[in-house]
């Protein structure tokens, strides 16, 4: 049930895994796309393994839920895979399309069936879900079964993740028989020998996620506090970072400063967990929380204050261009996403921004339709008075300083992800700024 950065990804691995697998999902245009075996988003390998899934005849798709009917011979696995967006308005996570996709099963399950949540929800939806579930369809079951995937990464991470969590019912015999239902599910990475499978309760499965996405957003908004404060000494975060990274109670991953988290699901999980902790009496525990996100949003203004500043003070009458559109590289996801906030603005201060993006553009142009885009680089930087690198794809790490010199108007560079060798950029001429950086 539904089939997003999630759902799809999943669906698509299971079949590949040897499942018999339907996917169904309300949005008409996702399913066409997804029946014809092309991936309705940017995902790496996820064409790929559509094509070979659909081929096997194992995978299909359907706006249809009555298609889940069965006759109840084997169980049937049922993944909840759907969103669970910020409220308009409000910290905390709307789960209505969680609770649909729940009722919407409801009359195709059978006993011994199992219905099994994915979606990251705030701590006590699969408690009230698993009474739903049971007081519908005596004997079908629900396991928590959270997802870590990382867009850009999605097939691998779903392929071979880092471990697998099942939350599992309270009675004990209801709990074997979930574990082994999810066993045969997962039994391809299982027998890898290498993948940890971690058993719980349902209310700790559920904050095994929402702890992660804190610990990793924590993490970013650590190192970035790190930059503000070499900022005002003149020392430089890339160092420090790397330097911080060689002890291994730290490691060096999650340490890359520069303009912050974004997409679909860090700054919007910290957000609710820190509105499910108040809720539960608990919101002291994670104020903190409330600072990781403040340090992540002040990165967006500094980055258009230093911009401010490389055109000595004002944006009116300068052209900006932005390389990087999506709220990370190899996505074409731009939900939150710091590139096109900064963007937008630099736009409303008065400049003409052009954006750059190798798979975004189509997105954000559907949500930003007053910002100006283009498909080439050299076309974008095309008598730009300041260049801005917000997403670190690959192809923009890789330009050459001198090249693009040629085609810009002023020689100023802004590295937002602190992907760029300053010594090659300043080689050439340019003046190269980034957050956390020494001036020169
Ligand atoms: C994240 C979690 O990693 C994943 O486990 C969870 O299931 C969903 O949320 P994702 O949103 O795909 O995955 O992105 P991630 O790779 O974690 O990056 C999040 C944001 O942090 C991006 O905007 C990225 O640019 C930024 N980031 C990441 C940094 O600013 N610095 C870093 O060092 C790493």
């Amino acid at each position: 049930m539904g089939c997003g950065y999630l759902g799809a990804v999943h669906a698509a691995c299971m079949a590949d895994f040897g499942h018999e697998v339907i996917g169904v999902d309300v949005d008409e245009r996702k399913i066409a796309d997804l029946t014809r075996a092309k991936a309705p988003f940017f995902e790496p390998g996820l064409p790929e393994l559509l094509q070979r899934a659909m081929d096997s005849g194992r995978l299909s798709f359907t706006t249809d839920v009555a298609a889940l009917a069965h006759d109840g011979a084997a169980p049937t696995v049922h993944f909840i895979c759907v969103g669970t967006p910020q409220r308009a308005g409000e910290f905390a996570a709307d789960t209505t399309y969680v609770d649909a996709a729940v009722r919407a099963l409801l009359p195709y399950l059978r006993p011994g069936d199992l219905v099994v949540g994915k979606s990251t929800v705030p701590v006590g939806t699969a408690a009230r879900l698993a009474a739903m579930i049971s007081e519908a369809v005596p004997g079908a079951m629900l396991a928590w079964n959270p997802e870590f995937l990382r867009e850009g990464h999605a097939v691998q991470d779903t392929q071979r993740p880092d471990r697998i969590v099942y939350g599992l019912p309270a009675d004990p015999d209801e709990a074997a028989r979930t574990k082994a239902l999810l066993d045969e599910v997962y039994a391809n990475p299982i027998a890898t020998g290498t993948i940890p499978v971690l058993t719980s309760d349902y209310a700790t499965a559920e904050l095994v996620k929402t702890a992660a996405n804190a610990f990793l957003a924590t993490k970013i908004s650590f190192i970035n506090a790190m930059a503000e404060v070499c900022e005002a000494a003149g020392a430089d975060v890339s160092a420090l970072a790397a330097a911080i990274g060689h002890d291994e109670r730290i490691g060096p991953k999650f340490l890359g400063a520069g303009l912050g988290f974004g997409g679909g699901c860090l700054p919007k999980d910290i957000r609710a967990f820190m509105a499910r902790a108040g809720e539960l009496g608990a919101d002291q525990a994670l104020t903190f929380l409330r600072e990781v996100d403040a340090i992540n949003m002040r990165r967006r203004t500094r980055m258009v204050d230093l911009a401010r500043e490389v055109l000595h003070g004002t944006f009116l009458g300068r052209k900006v261009a932005v390389l990087g559109a999506a709220f990370k590289p190899e996505s074409d996801d731009i939900r939150d996403s710091p590139a096109l906030n900064v963007a937008a603005q630099i736009r409303l201060q008065g400049a003409e921004v052009v954006v750059t993006d190798p798979a975004a553009l189509e997105n954000a142009r559907r949500a930003w339709p007053d910002l100006h885009y283009e498909d080439k680089v050299e076309v974008a930087c095309d008598g730009a008075d300041v260049v801005l690198l917000l997403t670190e794809w690959k192809q923009y790490k890789a330009i050459d300083p001198a090249q693009l010199a040629g085609i810009v108007r002023a020689r100023n560079v802004l590295d937002g992800r602190n992907a760029l060798d300053p010594q090659a950029w300043r080689a050439a001429g340019w003046t190269y700024r980034a957050l956390g950086r020494p001036r020169v």
